[in-house]
């Protein structure tokens, strides 16, 4: 279990490192940098997705899972990666997106089957897409509609047909014989829907984790986080063999994050995500998550807000603290590491869910690219004048050289954890017998 306490760092690989000078990283990028993650000291880094992709959400529709996008390289890129990486004992993750596919996928006409379609000639119910409007959408081609859980351009496959779950299986294979250490499995919540497609029933309560507003009104109970879920993530386990580590994104409270454990090795934090920075707050995420002993701690990704811009610059010091001396494994998202907050995107935009300011590229020097291209950048660089990596490595007082002693002191952290009492405005807590102290005051 090299992962119990391991720090896992994030790639946008678009954003990290462009070695062609087309504006947009691929992974020879990634390899020039390794020197660079085995200096920070990480265990390991998680590749969002590299697959083929028609990026109506930047590589999350696949449209073959078991390729490299040419704009990001080949698949011998792909294996010098791997040899690069476990050369440096760094181990490798692999973005899984197994709910859906991108309706350019071939399987979509090949095998309409393996999807899921209305019963009827327009949406069966009333379950919402994440990004917004109904989850129903008419083929353009049949007419008939069919289910996607996120944008239309990403149908979702129907995990209860057995070839749907062999196919996916074999793609596991094909990574893990080509080195992948393990998986990130993307949506796993919306995995399996219930067989009888009943409306989702009005919202209940209040759900922790922010949604759409429409999304907002339902309680999202057939459309996802089905107990049947378990059985399909079981079928992925087996494929990738006991040692890989599968570390489940659910969107979903805390409270519902067990019985995925039963089959996964970790569960993204989401509530400690989206805590705001305030000590009680963070105090009530930290407690059930870490109870469960098995949690990924994470504080930003490229999804939602940039660690920099949702905490204040003031603040990342300890946050950094906070995310690197909780108990077991933590993720760093690619850039947090400098401070690097979120950009002004593009104009017009290209992600239609408005995260691209989540994803301007990595600054590595004070250049006006910042070292990431030598062409036009597929997301302009924010400040790396200000902000960027051969500064700070130059400085041992900088945000960068915290964070690398922090991955290396969390060695010497030991098991035990435990909540203390402290006074407003501090989080305190015990690891075996050393106290941390993360002050929690906002300005
Ligand atoms: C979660 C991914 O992190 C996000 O980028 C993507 O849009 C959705 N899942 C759908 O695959």
């Amino acid at each position: 279990m090299w992962w119990r306490d391991a720090v896992v760092y994030q790639i946008y690989p678009r954003s990290f490192q462009d070695s062609d000078g087309d504006g947009v990283g691929d992974l020879r990028g990634i390899v020039e940098r390794l020197d660079y993650l085995s200096w920070l000291g990480v265990d390991a880094f998680w590749l969002s997705p590299i697959y083929p992709s028609p990026l109506a959400d930047f590589g999350y529709d696949v449209s073959d899972y078991t390729d490299v996008d040419p704009r990001l390289g080949k698949l011998d890129d792909f294996d010098s990666l791997i040899a690069g990486a476990h050369d440096r004992g760094l181990r490798v993750l692999l973005d899984l997106i197994p709910c859906h596919t991108s309706i350019e996928h071939a399987w979509f006409r090949e095998h309409p089957d393996w999807y899921i379609w209305s019963p009827v000639d327009g949406p069966p119910n009333n379950w919402t897409a994440s990004f917004g409007g109904s989850a129903w959408s008419p083929d353009p081609e049949s007419g008939r509609w069919y289910l996607h859980s996120f944008y239309p351009e990403q149908p979702d496959l129907d995990w209860r047909n057995p070839k749907v779950v062999q196919a996916m299986q074999s793609v596991v294979r094909f990574w893990r014989r080509r080195g992948a250490d393990g998986f990130r499995l993307d949506a796993i919540d919306k995995l399996v829907k219930d067989d009888r497609l009943r409306d989702d029933p009005p919202a209940s309560g209040r759900f922790p984790l922010p949604l759409q507003a429409e999304a907002a009104k339902l309680d999202h109970v057939y459309s996802g986080n089905r107990p049947e879920a378990i059985e399909a993530l079981r079928a992925l386990r087996e494929a990738a063999a006991p040692d890989a580590l599968l570390v489940g994104e659910v969107y979903q409270p805390t409270q519902q994050y067990a019985r995925y454990l039963d089959v996964i090795d970790l569960v993204f934090a989401f509530e400690f995500l989206f805590a705001p920075w305030d000590a009680a707050r963070l105090r009530a995420a930290i407690e059930p998550a870490a109870a469960l002993g098995r949690v990924a701690w994470v504080m930003s990704n490229h999804d939602f807000d940039r660690l920099a811009s949702r905490v204040g610059q003031e603040n990342v010091r300890p946050a950094a603290e906070l995310l690197l001396t909780l108990p077991g494994t933590a993720f760093i998202f690619q850039g947090d590491e400098i401070g690097l907050p979120n950009g002004p995107g593009a104009n017009p935009p290209l992600d239609r869910a408005a995260r691209d300011p989540m994803r301007h590229p990595m600054q590595w020097n004070a250049s006006p690219n910042g070292g990431f291209t030598t062409g036009e950048p597929w997301l302009p660089p924010i400040d790396p004048q200000e902000r960027n990596v051969e500064t700070q490595r130059e400085d041992p007082s900088s945000l960068l050289h915290f964070y690398r002693r922090l991955i290396e002191s969390r060695r010497s952290l030991g098991e035990s954890f435990r909540l203390l009492n402290s006074p407003p405005g501090l989080l305190s807590y015990e690891r075996d017998g050393r106290i941390v102290t993360i002050e929690v005051s906002t300005k």
